[in-house]
C-alpha cells in the first residue's frame, strides 16, 4: 500500500484551466493552453514535485490540446475529468494593453467534481493552489471555495493568488474575503492590488488584504521591481535577477510556483524562499509564453 499512496500529488492546483487565443493580426489567431492555476501547477511539476492540476476539460480539440500538454508536464491526470461540453476560451483581441473577454457559456470548466477525484488523494497533499477566474464561474467558484474549506480543514495548506481579471469588477470582494480567509499564502502583484482595491495607495491595499487574514502569509509581486514577504510583522525584500526578458506571459505564476516548491521542498528561511520565487518568475521572462522553468535553470539565476 505504501507504494500505492507515495504515488498520490504532494501539490495541486484547482481550476484556472483554459485556452488563450490571441490575435496576431487582424484576423489571424494563435491558440494556447493556458490559465493562471494550470501554469502554476506546471511551474511546481517541472521543479520536480508530484504535482496535479484539478479541473474540467470538454472533448474538443482545444480541450485535447490541454489535456496533451498536461500528460507531456508530467500532471497526475487522474485529476483532470472530461465531459462533452464547450470548452473555457480567454479571447485576447488586443495585446498592448491586454484586451480580453471569456467564452465558456455553459463550459465544462464549471462541471468539475472533487467527489471523482482519486480516494484519500487529501491525505497526501500538502499544499493546494486555487485563484483567478474559476473563483467568479459559478457553480465552479462554489465548488472551489468548498474544497478550499475541506482542504485546510484536513491540514492542506492552501496558496490563493486573486489575479485580478475583469470578471472581478462586481460583486467580488465575499469571494476575495472567504478566499484570503482560508489561505495560508496569497499572492498579488502591485497590479492585482491596484485593480481589487480601487482609489486606495497600495500600502492601504495590501493592509486591506493582511486585514482580511493576518496569520496568512503575502507575496507582492512588482515585475522587475523589489518584491516583498509579509510573514507576521515581518517583511522580507529582494528583487528578482534582471533577465533579458522575451515576455513575461506567467511570470507571476512561476513565481508563486517557485516559491510553494521552495517551500515544499527545499531547506532555508523565509529570505531564501523568496529569492527562488524571484528567480522563478524571472526565469520564465527568459523565454516567450508560460514557459515552465527547470530547477537548473531556477538556480542558475540564484548564483
Ligand atoms: N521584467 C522582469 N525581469 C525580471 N523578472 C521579472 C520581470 N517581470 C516579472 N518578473 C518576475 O516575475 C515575478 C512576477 O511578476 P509580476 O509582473 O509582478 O506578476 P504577474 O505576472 O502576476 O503580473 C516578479 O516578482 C519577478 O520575479
Ligand atoms: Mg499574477
Amino acid at each position: 500500500m505504501a507504494s500505492e499512496h507515495s504515488t498520490f500529488p504532494q501539490f495541486v492546483s484547482a481550476g484556472d484551466i483554459l485556452t488563450d487565443m490571441i490575435r496576431t493580426d487582424v484576423s489571424s489567431w494563435l491558440s494556447r493552453p493556458g490559465g493562471a492555476g494550470w501554469n502554476v501547477a506546471r511551474a511546481v511539476a517541472q521543479l520536480g514535485l508530484p504535482t496535479a492540476c484539478a479541473g474540467s476539460l470538454g472533448t474538443d480539440n482545444f480541450s485535447d490540446d490541454l489535456w496533451d500538454t498536461s500528460v507531456a508536464s508530467g500532471l497526475d491526470m487522474r485529476f483532470m475529468q472530461r465531459v462533452e461540453r464547450p470548452p473555457l476560451l480567454a479571447i485576447v483581441h488586443k495585446t498592448q494593453p491586454p484586451t480580453y473577454y471569456f467564452m465558456g457559456e455553459n463550459g465544462a470548466d464549471l462541471a468539475f467534481d472533487p467527489s471523482n477525484l482519486p480516494q484519500s488523494w487529501m491525505d497526501r497533499v500538502k499544499w493546494a493552489h486555487f485563484g483567478c477566474i474559476s473563483l467568479v464561474r459559478q457553480p465552479l467558484g462554489t465548488t472551489l471555495a468548498a474544497l478550499a474549506a475541506q482542504l485546510r480543514g484536513h491540514g492542506v495548506k492552501i496558496s490563493f493568488d486573486p489575479n485580478y481579471r475583469n470578471l472581478m469588477e462586481h460583486g467580488y470582494e465575499p469571494i476575495l474575503r472567504n478566499m484570503a480567509g482560508l489561505a495560508d499564502l496569497i499572492k498579488v502583484s502591485n497590479e492585482d492590488l491596484h485593480m481589487l482595491f480601487k482609489g486606495v495607495s497600495e500600502a492601504d491595499a495590501l493592509a486591506q488584504i493582511r486585514a482580511m487574514n493576518p496569520q496568512a502569509t503575502v507575496l507582492v509581486t512588482r515585475g522587475s521591481a523589489e518584491a516583498t514577504l509579509h510573514v507576521g510583522d515581518a517583511t522580507y525584500r529582494a528583487r528578482p535577477p534582471s533577465v533579458e526578458v522575451a515576455d513575461t506571459v506567467g511570470a507571476g505564476d512561476a513565481s508563486i510556483g517557485g516559491l510553494l516548491y521552495s517551500l515544499m521542498a527545499r531547506h532555508g528561511e523565509w529570505p531564501d524562499h523568496l529569492r527562488f520565487a524571484l528567480a522563478a518568475g524571472a526565469a520564465t521572462c527568459c523565454h516567450s509564453g508560460a514557459h515552465s522553468p527547470s530547477l537548473a535553470e531556477v538556480e542558475e539565476l540564484l548564483k
